[in-house]
């Protein structure tokens, strides 16, 4: 079976022919980054003209890369959500259009969905399974009792993880996104400087990264002030150092609790070396831990392809030509 997916959803024009929800024939991926770098951040309507200048060609590129032709296609995935309404707008109308030309069926796939099914490319998914979903936007803990099923136990109280890291990278002088920079050069610093862990009072499995946003910030600016220099290096393996101690400790608390072995990681943040490192680090073989290799951790097609698969499998229906994006789209 050959998927076409499409996304769009943020900064990156990308599509992706998949066969039998596993080998990937092609993933191009269009990225916006260094147009936006100089913003320090994503600005919607520009990513969104971009996008309609891009998507053509991205489709086109695909399709000659996995030598295979419009007609072969046998399913049409495409994001609907969430992320920027006028990106997601921009691949819907291209993969509406597609699927229209050439008679074939739709499916919109949730974002979120697409990046656990990330890991469906290289690993099998087991359940049941406990995710978490670690990006820009989202950090979730999910109980997934198979596919399709998806139950938040957990989320963040105020800013995502990898929102805090393009925040303490922005503070410290590097460039967007920053959740790169500071995973690399947390590899040449040390734990040096106490940044708190937040764990929460409430016994939940909720999260809350802005008070050590501030705590690094505010080290920061008070150095600054008083003219002291500070050990970059140290401070990005600091900061790392809490934010992957509560990831890692969270999850695996609550795999014990609901008594499950497998563990998926998704998301950008799922492609931070130290999250990896404190998993297989902490983990003294209890648990099953699958990671996307890091080409298919950030924002791709070919994962909104994957999951468009098991989806059909699942539930045998199509969306039709009705289907629309939102922006603020939940995991159902
Ligand atoms: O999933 P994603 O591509 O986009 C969405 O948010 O949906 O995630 C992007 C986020 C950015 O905040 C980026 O800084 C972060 O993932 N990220 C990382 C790493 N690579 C990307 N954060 C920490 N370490 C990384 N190696």
């Amino acid at each position: 079976m050959l998927v076409l997916g499409v996304e769009s959803s943020c900064d990156e024009t990308s599509v992706a022919i998949v066969k039998d929800g596993k080998e990937v024939l092609s993933c191009v991926i269009n990225s916006q980054i260094k147009i936006h770098e100089k913003f320090g951040g994503v600005v919607p309507e520009i990513a969104s003209r971009n996008h309609v200048y891009q998507v053509s060609m991205v489709f086109k590129q695909a399709f000659i890369e996995a030598n295979v032709k419009p007609e072969d296609i046998d399913l049409v995935a495409v994001t609907k959500g969430p992320g920027l309404i006028g990106s997601l707008l921009v691949g819907l109308n291209a993969a509406k259009t597609f699927a229209l030309m050439y008679k074939k069926p739709i499916i919109g796939i949730n974002h979120l969905a697409g990046h656990i099914y990330a890991n469906a490319i290289e690993h099998e998914m087991k359940f049941p399974c406990v995710a978490l979903l670690v990006s820009g936007g989202n950090t979730e803990l999910i109980y997934m009792k198979d596919h399709f099923e998806f139950e938040i136990i957990g989320e963040t109280l105020d800013d995502a993880v990898g929102e805090a890291y393009d925040k303490v990278a922005r503070v410290v002088g590097l460039p967007y996104p920053g959740g790169p920079h500071v995973d690399r050069l947390a590899h040449l610093g040390n734990d040096t400087y106490k940044l708190p862990r937040v764990y929460l009072e409430d016994g939940s499995y909720n999260f809350s990264f802005s008070g050590l946003k501030s705590a690094v910030i505010n080290l920061h600016h008070n150095a600054m002030q008083r003219g002291e220099d500070i050990n970059v290096n140290d401070l990005c393996a600091s900061f790392q150092a809490s934010v992957t101690e509560v990831l890692v400790r969270k999850t695996f608390k609550l795999c014990e609790s609901l008594n499950v072995k497998n563990i998926i990681v998704a998301g950008g943040v799922s492609a931070n070396k130290g999250l990896k490192e404190r998993f297989n680090l902490e983990n003294n073989n209890r648990f099953n831990i699958s990671i996307p290799s890091i080409k298919y951790c950030t924002d791709n097609a070919a994962m909104i392809g994957v999951a468009g698969y098991y989806h059909y499998l699942k539930y045998k229906k199509f969306d039709d030509l009705e289907l629309n994006a939102s922006a603020s789209l939940e995991l159902e």
